[in-house]
């Protein structure tokens, strides 16, 4: 009887939770192709591909569906959807969001405080708003909005550039204005600065 328990709790383990409730081609996805760089948690261990892990299922059912028909640009991430279903994406948004928050380091905290206050408070000498406003206090941000708490910095940073340059035309103006205003020094310190909160 012990035996057969023991046998039963070593079972639980060998079979991680995901493969429970993902349909096999989500799994086979999952496991052969986004874990490589975003991890099987969304952790994303490698600071230039984005953390997935508590990013909301609505945001990030969108940004796929983007990629697979090419509204919003990446070589990596367009092949990697383009024989997605909608099915599929949308299991594989529900996993990832459904994983827990993370949250890196702050390194210079001096320049996380320079962040935290372009955060909070925008810079109201070149019309830079709040990102709180919209991101909400703590960078949860909601459905259509991306969270951006413990974001890798560098990634944060790659994006407003690229909002910049207007690589990244998938959505609304509104990031495309608000980047534009940002210098080069509000860009890295509001990027340490997430990568810090959880
Ligand atoms: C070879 C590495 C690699 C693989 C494999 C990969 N990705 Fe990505 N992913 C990236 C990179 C790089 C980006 C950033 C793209 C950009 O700069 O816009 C990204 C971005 C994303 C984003 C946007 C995140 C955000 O915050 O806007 C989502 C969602 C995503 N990937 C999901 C997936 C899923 C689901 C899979 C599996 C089907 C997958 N990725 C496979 C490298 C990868
Ligand atoms: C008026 C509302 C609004 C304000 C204010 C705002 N954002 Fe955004 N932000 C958005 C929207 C909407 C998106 C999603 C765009 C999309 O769907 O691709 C976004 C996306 C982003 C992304 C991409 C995240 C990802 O996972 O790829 C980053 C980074 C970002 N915002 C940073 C900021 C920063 C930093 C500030 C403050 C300087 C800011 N935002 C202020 C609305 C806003």
């Amino acid at each position: 009887m012990n035996r057969l328990v023991l046998w039963m709790a070593c079972l639980t383990l060998a079979t991680p939770a995901y493969a429970n409730k993902l349909s096999a081609k989500a799994k086979e996805v999952l496991t052969m192709r986004c874990a490589l760089c975003h991890g099987l948690e969304g952790e994303s261990a490698t600071a230039i591909y984005p953390r997935l892990a508590a990013q909301h299922r609505e945001y990030l059912r969108k940004q796929l569906i983007d990629f697979r028909e090419g509204r919003r640009q990446s070589d990596t991430m367009n092949e990697m959807a383009k024989d997605l279903d909608d099915a599929v994406i949308a299991e594989l948004a529900d996993y990832y969001a459904s994983k827990p928050a993370l949250a890196s380091r702050v390194l210079d905290a001096d320049l996380a405080a320079v962040g935290k206050y372009i955060y909070h408070k925008g810079n109201a000498f070149s019309g830079v708003p709040a990102c709180a406003s919209c991101h909400g206090e703590k960078g949860e941000g909601t459905a259509q909005l991306p969270r951006l708490a413990g974001q890798h910095p560098r990634y944060i940073e790659t994006q407003l550039l690229e909002f910049n340059k207007r690589l990244r035309n998938n959505d609304n103006a509104v990031m495309h204005t608000i980047a534009a205003k940002l210098t080069a020094l509000e860009t890295h310190a509001v990027a340490a600065y997430l990568g810090g909160l959880k």
